[in-house]
């Protein structure tokens, strides 16, 4: 199927440019759980030696939740939105605490977690968990809204709903997390927002986009 032709091909390409990424090759829910919340609103080049020292000072989930907040706090400075430090430590006291350091270990519970919403679940679910959960953001917008011609708002409250039913259709059941993975570097890398690459992208002959010439017109975002 069209759907089934999508996944190949993103998969086929992020084979030949994958982003060498620390948090990439661990299926450890803690170590993916942390890189998540770092790249939440920080760059990838920003966010890398954050994780570093992160893991370095806090190897597994029992060392951060048993450091001082203000040591937390400090090691954060320089990432800014201090409330996901915040959320972070009070998430790692109630996995040590209160969940005897079991990880929540599937989707629904992982969305339990402070500062946890539904691209970071569904993130941890697929890496760490093999679940078949699509990550939506920006990306995938962009990314689905061109391949597939879809014309919805992506500034509209229905966009994310819709966007994450097509994905959840689409994510291949076996390694799931490595479609999303593909996902995140091919709309950063290779399907940008200004001056994509399409001369040179794989997906080019079934595009709908680059077919219909509307490479600049997707996705649709209309300005409130
Ligand atoms: N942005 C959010 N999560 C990411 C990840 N796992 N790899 C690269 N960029 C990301």
């Amino acid at each position: 199927s069209d759907l089934q032709a999508f996944s190949h091909q993103i998969l086929q390409w992020y084979h030949k440019n994958p982003r060498e990424l620390p948090w990439r090759g661990t299926q450890n829910p803690y170590k993916i759980w942390l890189s998540e919340i770092i790249l939440q609103q920080t760059r990838v080049a920003q966010g890398l030696p954050y994780y570093e020292k992160f893991l370095s000072h806090y190897p597994t989930v029992k060392d951060l939740a048993t450091a001082p907040q203000e040591e937390v706090l400090r090691l954060w400075q320089g990432l800014g939105y201090y409330s996901r430090a915040r959320n972070l430590h009070a998430c790692a006291q109630h996995i040590h605490f209160d969940l005897g350091g079991k990880f929540p270990n599937n989707y629904k519970d992982l969305l339990l977690l402070k500062g946890v919403g539904s691209y970071t679940a569904s993130a941890i679910a697929s890496f760490a968990f093999d679940e078949p959960k699509a990550v939506v953001d920006g990306n995938v917008f962009r990314v689905m809204a061109r391949y597939f011609g879809i014309d919805t708002d992506i500034a509209s409250s229905k966009a994310k709903g819709e966007f994450e039913q097509l994905g959840n259709k689409i994510i291949p059941q076996k390694d799931p997390g490595e479609y999303n993975q593909a996902m995140m570097d091919f709309g950063s890398r290779q399907c940008t927002p200004q001056n994509p690459d399409c001369p040179s992208c794989l997906l080019q002959s079934s595009c709908f986009a680059y077919k219909h010439q509307m490479v600049k017109e997707l996705p649709v975002k209309i300005k409130k």
